[in-house]
């Protein structure tokens, strides 16, 4: 009898010793990782934190992890930013992510995680090389500025080229326009206004520019420019740059507001390929634009910020100069709009 209550009593002891390794062993390891975006009301960063949401969820199913992603709104100031992070890195978070409000203000944010000893990963907006040099787990993932620029100035090259009777509607061999720019100081801004126009003068187009503003990458600040210019400008505008599809589409609100059909409107050329811009192209207000591979970033800085967690080892071959994981961009025309559209949809 008293062997038996003996054995009960061990028994249960050896279960109670057991129970809390054994419901930590269940537990999946678990990741944090702080995500403080510059403007969450940005159509293509919204659709970046989207797709970081959605992809976190089956990397989750697929590795058996828990991955905790908070994103944080900067709404457009730098110091609401650092204090963003620094209540990431308090919180214990594994890895940063920083779309930066200010792309000279990384020095700061890269002298934090490094003194926490937790990799950073900036995106979209490019830090100045020398903060991203200042440690070696500091990260930028994004799409080559110039290259959005050069595709654009093709579209229209190509335009010119086969039909430049319907380009050069006041008939003088020049090309007009006018450039919808993004924030001053923006990297994409800077490199997509230069290379468009740069890419039609190498070809010999004679271009003439008719005017020119900031409209910091907003739908409603390019109609009302356009408004301006549509006001102002005495020469036909023959073809519309803009920096982003959000300011491409603003300047179609303004040319429809004036009556103005598809067929008669300038040439619009945009980047991003955001949804309601193909709309636009399929209907004919848009003429091309260039696609901004924000399910590509969103993939890549997923993958970069679980291997940094988990320790892995990073593929070097994806990574230019030991910081730099670069997407492409690939023009829209009408030709592929009908595959954009489907993946799409
Ligand atoms: C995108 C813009 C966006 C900006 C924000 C650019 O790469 O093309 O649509 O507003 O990034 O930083
Ligand atoms: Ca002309």
């Amino acid at each position: 009898m008293r062997k038996k209550r003996l054995a009960a009593l061990l028994a249960a002891l050896l279960l109670a010793l057991a129970l809390p390794a054994c419901s930590a062993a269940e537990e999946p390891p678990a990741i944090r990782i702080g995500v403080a975006v510059y403007l969450q009301e940005d159509t293509f960063i919204s659709t970046i934190t989207q797709h970081l949401q959605q992809m976190a969820m089956e990397e989750e199913q697929a590795r058996g992890v828990k991955i905790n992603l908070s994103i944080a709104d900067s709404r457009g100031n730098q110091s609401v930013q650092n204090e963003q992070v620094d209540r990431f890195l308090d919180r214990g978070c594994d890895v940063i992510c920083v779309n930066i409000v200010d792309r000279t203000a990384a020095a700061v944010l890269v002298d934090k995680a490094q003194a926490a000893g937790v990799p950073i990963i900036f995106f979209n907006r490019e830090p100045v090389e020398e903060d991203l040099n200042r440690w070696e787990r500091a990260y930028y993932v994004g799409s080559k500025a110039d290259r959005a620029g050069k595709l654009q100035g093709e579209l229209v090259l190509n335009a010119w080229r086969f039909s430049q009777e319907e380009l050069d509607r006041n008939g003088d061999g020049v090309l007009q326009y006018v450039m919808l720019e993004g924030e001053p100081g923006h990297q994409d801004a800077l490199m997509r206004t230069e290379y468009s126009v740069r890419t039609l003068v190498s070809a010999g187009v004679p271009v003439e520019k008719l005017a020119n503003n900031n409209a910091d990458w907003q739908r409603g600040q390019a109609k009302m420019r356009m408004q301006q210019w549509l006001d102002q400008l005495e020469k036909p505008i023959e073809v519309i740059f803009a920096n982003n599809d959000d300011m491409a589409l603003g300047a179609i609100d303004a040319l429809v507001e004036e009556g103005i059909p598809p067929e008669e409107m300038p040439f619009i050329v945009g980047v991003d390929a955001t949804p309601p811009a193909l709309a636009a192209m399929a209907e004919g207000s848009l003429k091309g634009t260039v696609q901004n591979d924000a399910k590509g970033q969103a993939e890549r800085m997923l993958e970069l910020c679980c291997k940094l967690a988990f320790g892995e080892e990073l593929p070097p071959e994806k990574i230019t100069d030991g910081h730099y994981v670069w997407l492409w961009y690939t023009a829209v025309t009408k030709e592929n709009l009908t595959a954009l559209l489907g993946e799409l949809s």
